[in-house]
């Protein structure tokens, strides 16, 4: 057995503890060093290990279930989960990963007493294999989330949300220059929306064309509130909420004057590589989007919210958060909407979105804002590219990860235009 495939392994056990003890998320804890030890193919090994246990853990904990009489120690419990999704899901050589699962095990003082179990255990899924795994349903939604997402959209759509969230998810990619000729270097397909789709991408940085800074990744939904807005060259444009910044690299393609703003002085730094590497300006400021002051063209709020549309991208949502400050971004969003319309030119327009799955973050806050303000309208969406079941009834758009399904689905977003009167 490598070492780098024991150290990848020991780490994705760690960001397991950190996602299901604490709360945390994988992104977060990336950011923050915790795999800043290992070298890249190790880290990127580790994210990835994390991130499939994560989306099979209903169906590794079942499994695992009929051989456990009791919970062990989570550190044990995250071994065994990973070994099961390595054996049942990925393929990965079982003697291997059981090997690995019983020294990780093995060398930790507080729970080396339980290799024994590890080793039992493992052997046990060995024999039952991947046919015993996929005998089992879709991973569901936690309740905290499935119960308002049945209620706003339906069982029928929920169970094939959950299909998309537990299916491969394809790399996407917004381009500069000629998008046609993009997709083909890259082996991609070119979608109807503008993005260029990989299915198997393997690492980002090492694409063509990345060194260069002709594209950069945005997944095909979160590429259509900017494109909706229709920039001009010349035109003033706040990004209101920026980091990471794919949205800023939209508006200062078109040679929009950009200014994007961010609370967080970390993400914004995510804001200025991705200018720096793909050679485009905007001025960038950490600064709250509520004491922004000026007078703005276009904006674009792409506001704090539950992230639930991400799920597909971002397994370990769903059991990091408990939607318990749901409530809290809900008011904050209202609040930057306000502000964000009162910051706009008369006859200027602006972009609301969010990565939700919920209403209350999307649809509400838009019936909500028309019903509180009299210097606002909703501009109609007529683009080409919009198909008809995208068509939100309140207005705007609602997109779904179940949408484009056959070619590897879309994040779930709410997008709304509003035009200053
Ligand atoms: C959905 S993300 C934005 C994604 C970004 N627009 C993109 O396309 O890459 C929301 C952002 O809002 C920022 N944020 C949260 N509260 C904020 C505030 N009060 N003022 C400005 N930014 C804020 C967060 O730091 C986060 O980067």
């Amino acid at each position: 057995m490598s070492n780098n495939a024991l150290s990848a392994r020991k780490a994705a056990i760690y960001l397991l503890d950190q996602v299901l003890g604490e709360g945390r998320l994988l992104t977060e804890l990336v950011q923050s060093g915790a795999l800043e030890h290992l070298p890249p193919p190790d880290r990127a090994r580790a994210q990835r290990l994390a991130t499939e246990t994560l989306r099979g853990l209903e169906r590794a904990d079942r499994l695992l279930q009929k051989h456990l009489q009791k919970y062990p120690p989570m550190m044990v419990r995250n071994a065994l989960r990973l070994g099961t999704v390595e054996i049942c899901a990925l393929g990965e050589a079982s003697h291997g990963v059981v090997n690995s699962m019983v020294e990780i095990v093995g060398r930790d003082k507080r729970i080396g007493h339980l290799k024994g179990l590890t080793n039992a255990v493992l052997r046990k899924i060995v024999s039952a294999g991947p046919d015993a795994w996929n005998a089992l349903r879709v991973p569901r939604l936690p309740a905290w989330l499935r119960g308002p997402s049945v209620d706003a959209w339906g069982a029928d759509a929920v169970a094939a949300m959950e299909a998309a969230h537990f299916s491969p998810v394809p790399l996407d990619i917004t381009g500069k220059g000629d998008l046609a000729q993009l997709a083909s270097d890259l082996g991609g397909t070119l979608l109807p929306t503008g993005s260029v789709r990989l299915q198997d991408a393997g690492q980002v940085s090492g694409l063509p064309g990345y060194d260069a800074g002709d594209w950069w990744v945005q997944d095909a939904a979160a590429a259509m509130p900017v494109r909706l807005l229709d920039l001009k060259e010349g035109e003033t444009v706040l990004d209101m909420c920026a980091a990471p910044g794919g949205k800023t690299l939209q508006a200062a393609a078109v040679r929009a004057r950009v200014t994007a703003i961010d609370v967080s002085k970390q993400r914004l730094k995510r804001v200025r590589e991705n200018l720096e590497r793909c050679k485009l300006h905007a001025v960038v400021k950490k600064e709250d989007a509520l004491k922004v002051e000026g007078s703005f063209d276009a904006i674009i709020l792409d506001a704090p919210c539950s992230a639930t549309g991400t799920i597909r991208r971002h397994p370990d949502l769903p059991h990091a958060k408990t939607g318990d400050n749901f409530g809290e971004l809900i008011g904050l969003q209202t609040e930057m909407l306000d502000h964000a319309l009162d910051l706009l030119k008369s006859g200027g327009r602006m972009v609301y979105c969010t990565c939700s799955l919920l209403p209350d973050e999307g649809e509400c806050q838009i019936e909500e804002v028309l019903g509180r303000r009299k210097d606002v309208e909703l501009v109609p969406l007529t683009q080409d590219w919009i198909e008809d079941d995208w068509h939100a009834p309140e207005g705007g758009l609602r997109l779904r990860p179940d949408f484009w399904a056959e070619k590897g689905g879309m994040d779930g977003f709410y997008i709304a235009v509003l035009r200053k009167l």
